[in-house]
C-alpha cells in the first residue's frame, strides 16, 4: 500500500473514532496513537498545545518523553507556530534550533492545528528515526488531516 492511500486509510479510521467528539485531549489522544500504529518510521508523536501567548506545553503523545516547554521561539514546534506553517526538516542535525529530546531522531515534520476562526491551537509534532522520513505527501496528507480537526479545537 502507498503512502498516500494508508493516510487515507488512517484519516477514514480517525474520522470514525472521533466521530461527534468535542473534548481535544480526547481527540489529540486518538490521532496520536492512530498515526503512531500506522506508520513503522513514526517515532514520536505528539501534540504541543498554545496555552499562554507564545507557549507551547506537551499535549498526547506516543513514544518517549518528549520536551514539557516550548516557547515560540526555540525548536522546530516553535517555528511552526511563529510561521503558522509546516515545516519539514528531512535532516535534524543541520539546523542549529532543533530541540533533540531523543538522539535517535533523525528527521521531523511539525504542522500547524487551526481551529475554525483560524486561530492556532497546536501543533502536531512527528519525529523518525530515519533520515528524510517526511515529504510532500506527508505534508499535504497531515495538513489535510489538521484542517478535519480544526472542528474539535472549536
Ligand atoms: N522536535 C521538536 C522537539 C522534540 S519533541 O520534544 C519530541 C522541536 O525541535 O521543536
Amino acid at each position: 500500500m502507498d503512502k498516500r492511500e494508508r493516510y487515507r486509510e488512517v484519516a477514514s479510521h480517525i474520522r470514525g473514532l472521533i466521530a461527534g467528539e468535542t473534548d481535544t485531549i480526547a481527540v489529540m489522544a486518538t490521532v496520536a496513537a492512530e498515526l503512531f500504529a500506522a506508520f513503522e518510521m513514526f517515532d514520536w508523536v505528539g501534540f504541543y498545545r498554545v496555552t499562554a501567548p507564545g507557549i507551547l506545553k506537551v499535549g498526547p503523545y506516543q513514544g518517549g518523553h518528549g520536551c514539557l516547554t516550548i516557547p515560540f521561539e526555540r525548536g522546530v514546534c516553535g517555528k511552526c507556530a511563529r510561521e503558522r506553517a509546516t515545516q519539514v526538516v528531512p535532516d535534524v542535525s543541520a539546523l542549529s534550533y532543533h530541540i533533540a529530546c531523543s538522539s535517535s531522531t533523525r528527521s521531523e515534520i511539525v504542522v500547524p492545528i487551526f481551529d475554525a476562526r483560524g486561530e492556532l491551537r497546536a501543533v502536531l509534532d512527528i519525529d523518525s528515526d530515519q533520515r528524510a522520513a517526511f515529504d510532500g505527501v506527508d505534508r499535504d496528507c497531515l495538513e489535510a488531516l489538521a484542517r478535519e480537526l480544526a472542528a474539535a479545537f472549536t
